[in-house]
């Protein structure tokens, strides 16, 4: 019986999805069981094709890969090219796969993932906008208590500075899909949540891009690519992201930290709401309360040298 925890990492490749996805594959500890895309930063397609693309970058192309939601449950479709590159990462050469996706669909492979173990054994971490994991839930509502641990990427709760950084209220995977983020939150009962905030302690600064660049491996390597490239692109043109941000939040790879190493991050239980009014300005804003309903963790706070330490620690254990 293998002691590895095992996961399923829902994402949308993607610059920050493709160093997390580094990380996990890096972690000793952890059995990635499926990787699923899901339309986010870029469109279902490119996110499945990357999510190959990386995986046999890093020389693990045993892991299979699943196509999910094409687009959000209600509201129109959104990407986040401008800052990932109309092929979703920075344009850097990460080849061809050799391999192909699965046929099965990635909805269908999660759910009969969590029904067929017996107990709470697979993991899930959503590091994208949640359409996948919400039609999960609508097609087999016993699945959202079968999820050994539910890590979610998403949301912005800080009350007195930046709330958003795909609107002024809206982190961008719940804006691409509110409907689906407030089905998960109010359907699981057990979420942390890594929100934009706790992301952005944890900043790929030009000084880390170096250090990230001196281990000198390929995947060390493409990952400081990936983030100098943001990084420009976010000085010339922040978009909503902090003006006073040098260089790229590593939000995704901060969801792995919290699976590898939850000690790292501190937080607070509660209920999640997230405003679903297509007409608000608001549309997409989460909401944090503290009461009765507790099922969310919702972090605040990452010791950031350790988690950046060890990203690095990680990216050097890899091609
Ligand atoms: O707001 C940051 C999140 O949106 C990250 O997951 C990033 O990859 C994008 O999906
Ligand atoms: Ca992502």
């Amino acid at each position: 019986m293998s002691s590895k925890t095992k996961i399923i990492i829902d994402t949308d490749p993607g610059i920050d999805d493709a160093l997390a996805l580094f990380m996990a594959m890096a972690d000793p500890n952890t059995d990635i069981v499926g990787i699923t895309a899901v339309n986010g930063n870029v469109d279902v397609n490119k996110a499945e094709y990357n999510i190959r693309r990386l995986c046999e970058f890093a020389w693990h192309t045993d892991i299979p890969v699943y196509k999910g939601c094409d687009k959000p449950l209600k509201r129109s479709k959104i990407n986040a090219e401008w800052i990932h590159g109309n092929d979703g990462l920075a344009g850097f050469d990460f080849g061809t796969p050799s391999y192909q996706g699965e046929e099965e669909n990635a909805v269908d492979f999660i759910i009969k993932s969590l029904m067929k173990s017996s107990e709470k054994e697979i993991s899930i971490l959503a590091i994208g906008p949640l359409t996948n994991i919400a039609t999960v839930f609508l097609k087999e509502p016993k699945t959202a208590s079968k999820i050994r641990e539910l890590i979610i990427m998403g949301g912005a709760f800080c009350e007195d500075g930046p709330r958003g950084n795909a609107t002024p209220y809206a982190e961008f995977n719940m804006l691409a899909d509110p409907h689906a983020a407030e089905i998960v939150f109010n359907m699981a009962p057990q979420i942390s949540v890594i929100p934009m905030e706790v992301g952005m302690q944890a900043v790929a600064d030009k000084d880390f891009i170096e250090k990230m660049r001196d281990i000198n491996t390929r995947c060390a390597c493409a990952g400081a690519d990936l983030l100098e490239t943001a990084a420009k692109i976010l000085k010339d043109c922040p978009g909503n992201e902090p003006v006073n941000q040098i260089g790229t939040s590593l939000y995704d790879p901060c969801a792995v930290g919290c699976l590898i190493r939850p000690a790292l991050f501190s937080g607070r239980y509660g209920s999640v709401q997230v405003n679903t009014d297509a007409n608000s300005e608001k549309f997409g804003m989460t909401s944090f309360e503290e009461g009765s309903k507790r099922n969310c963790l919702v972090m605040h706070k990452v010791d950031r040298e350790s988690f950046k330490k060890m990203l690095l620690d990680y990216l050097a254990a890899l091609p």
